[in-house]
């Protein structure tokens, strides 16, 4: 397992339910990690779950990272409060279902690409030059299947996780000469974790919150073999 210890890091999405994962699994590897949610009841639930020793390295802050002014001040405040940072994790936007894109309305088309792409053109654009010119810095976003595979009834998550991909592609191409790493790791199940609801079914081979967050804490490693990769997915052999 590759260690974190002392290194600094920003889960933009972090008291989600991904996001959770992710930082749990940062901590447990030693690493200190900054969680910034618009609202207190999902820092508190984020905190509720995790254990009492890792605590201390659990920085929480409310402010809004899909905002940017907010998101400028929860950058300045964690580079002032805790110095440079190693890493950001973006886990933002979350799954949908409804319509078929004919009959989605307006309102919810702007709010799911606010939600899951606006956000992470923000967190990039608000994190990326801090980490851009450091050697051994991270940058790591999640998505999930429907930015691979269209689902009928999903449209808008399809459309915005496609987006999402070339928004790093693009970074990628923007920052060659740059020593930050950029990853994107699509999660191709769900991920059963304790905020799973009772009673619903699981299958087979849907991967857990502590193994999305471990492979997730593994890739913002500096010992992480592939340097390049955007197209990371798990599980690797998941039909899409
Ligand atoms: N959950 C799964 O089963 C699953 C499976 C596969 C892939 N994924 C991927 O994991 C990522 C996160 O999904 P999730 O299920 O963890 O969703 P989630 O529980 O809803 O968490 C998403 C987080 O994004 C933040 N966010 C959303 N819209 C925002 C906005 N406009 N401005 C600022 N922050 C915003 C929220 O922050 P606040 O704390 O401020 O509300 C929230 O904590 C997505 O890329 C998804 O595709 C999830």
């Amino acid at each position: 397992m590759y260690g974190l210890t002392d290194k600094g890091f920003v889960v933009a999405g972090g008291a989600g339910v991904a996001g959770e994962c992710v930082t749990l699994a940062l901590l447990r590897r030693g690493a200190r990690v900054v969680v910034p949610s618009r609202t207190s009841e999902r820092i508190e639930r984020l905190r509720s779950g995790v254990e009492p020793e890792l605590l201390p390295r659990l920085h929480t802050l409310v402010g809004d990272v899909g905002n940017p002014t907010d998101a400028e001040e929860i950058r300045d405040r964690v580079s002032a409060e805790f110095g440079p940072i190693d890493g950001v994790v973006a886990s933002l936007g979350a799954w949908w279902e409804g319509n078929v894109l004919t009959e989605v309305p307006f309102g919810t088309w702007q709010r799911v690409l606010h939600d899951n792409l606006t956000a992470h053109f923000l967190v990039a654009r608000t994190f990326l030059p801090e980490l851009a010119d450091r050697p051994g810095t991270v940058y790591v976003a999640l998505a999930g299947i429907a930015a691979i595979r269209p689902i009928a009834g999903s449209g808008p998550i399809s459309v915005t996780g496609a987006a999402q991909t070339m928004l790093l592609r693009t970074l990628e191409v923007e920052l060659a000469d740059a020593p930050v790493r950029l990853h994107e790791v699509a999660v191709l199940t769900p991920i059963v974790t304790r905020h799973w609801p009772a009673g619903d079914p699981v299958e087979r081979g849907w991967l857990s919150g502590e193994q999305v967050g471990e492979y997730v804490a593994s890739v913002a490693s500096p010992d992480f073999p592939d340097k390049t990769s955007l197209g990371l997915r798990i599980p690797a052999d998941w039909e899409v």
